[in-house]
């Protein structure tokens, strides 16, 4: 785990300006010798980011970088008493929240500018480059047994749009992919990995783990195999993570509150109108078993209704889907 060098971040706002600026002038401005100006942009220049040295002129940010800052994320929440972590690197953020469970009885939440080891649904890696996207995992606390939360994904992947389009102007609506992809036309834009584990009171401690492609233009096809977008390629401009962040909180804290006292029935309506697979041939895999047919939306489990071909009506509780027609 490595803390924020917040180095990092005066450097990068330094360099945002489209002026050069030397080893000397940087580190007056802030008050660190040229030795931590100098580690510091190695650092950066190792996480992959585009910075123009010219000798005898300085350093320039080739694009736009703002990175993650805790206390501006926490200025826009409604909510102050969350407890926010922003980490430079990680292996996983999930992983991280996880070791909070025994004493946890708030909102903890972590926020990465790297993950090493993302992590995304049926054991696939989650595409984690540093100051691109948010890798966010939020431990949250609910007092219902395990078997209550079905539906939560659901829910969570309904609070994500919402989050988003508060705060982004998108063309298109956004869907959702049963049981929680969030898409732009087809094109993955978001993930939710959910964890939950029971305690001994009853009750449960629940790890949402969010990934959402921000500023991201460009990546390896090794590295995502399936069709993938991000808001900056929809909208063709450069997106404030920490404004996107603080309303992911947001909208997260309203959207369980409503789960946590009415249920999933409360979202019902909203699935539906954000639902891209309804009434599509699709294919769905369910452990090693393929299924096709015509998707009839979800039961008030949020299991996904499947028309087989056979016309009986199948009820799924989990399983990765694919868009046929
Ligand atoms: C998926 O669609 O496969 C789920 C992707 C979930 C990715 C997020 S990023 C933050 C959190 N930490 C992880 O290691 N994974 C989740």
């Amino acid at each position: 785990m490595q803390k924020f060098n917040q180095n990092l971040v005066k450097i990068t706002e330094l360099l945002s300006d489209n002026e050069y600026h030397d080893g000397t002038s940087i580190g007056n401005q802030l008050k660190i010798t040229r030795a931590a100006v100098w580690k510091t942009i190695k650092k950066l220049e190792g996480y992959g980011i585009d910075l123009k040295s010219v000798k005898g002129k300085g350093y320039l940010l080739e694009n736009p970088l703002i990175l993650l800052n805790a206390k501006k994320i926490k200025s826009q929440l409604i909510h102050k008493s969350v407890q926010l972590e922003v980490l430079e690197k990680i292996d996983s953020t999930n992983d991280y929240v996880k070791k909070y469970i025994p004493n946890n009885k708030s909102m903890k939440i972590c926020i990465a500018e790297h993950m090493t080891k993302g992590k995304g649904r049926l054991h696939r890696k989650w595409h984690s480059p540093f100051g691109q996207n948010i890798y966010f995992s939020l431990l949250y606390p609910f007092q219902k047994d395990i078997s209550e939360l079905s539906g939560l994904s659901l829910v969570v992947s309904l609070a994500t749009c919402h989050a988003i389009e508060s705060v982004v102007k998108i063309n298109q609506k956004l869907s959702v992919k049963w049981p929680n992809d969030v898409l732009v036309n087809k094109y993955k834009l978001a993930g939710t990995l959910i964890e939950a584990q029971s305690e001994s009171n009853g009750f449960c401690q629940v790890i949402i783990g969010i990934g959402i492609n921000v500023n991201m233009l460009t990546a390896d096809k090794k590295e995502i195999t399936q069709l993938w977008t991000s808001l900056a390629k929809v909208t063709g401009q450069y997106i404030d993570r920490n404004i996107m962040c603080a309303s992911l909180i947001n909208s997260l804290d309203e959207y369980l509150n409503n789960f946590t006292q009415h249920g999933l029935k409360y979202f019902i309506k909203e699935w539906e109108k954000r639902d891209c697979l309804i009434d599509h041939q699709i294919s769905l895999l369910s452990n090693t078993h393929k299924f096709e047919g015509i998707s009839k939306g979800i039961n008030e489990q949020g299991h996904l209704l499947l028309k087989l071909n056979n016309k009986n009506v199948q009820a799924f509780s989990s399983g990765d889907t694919t868009l046929l027609k």
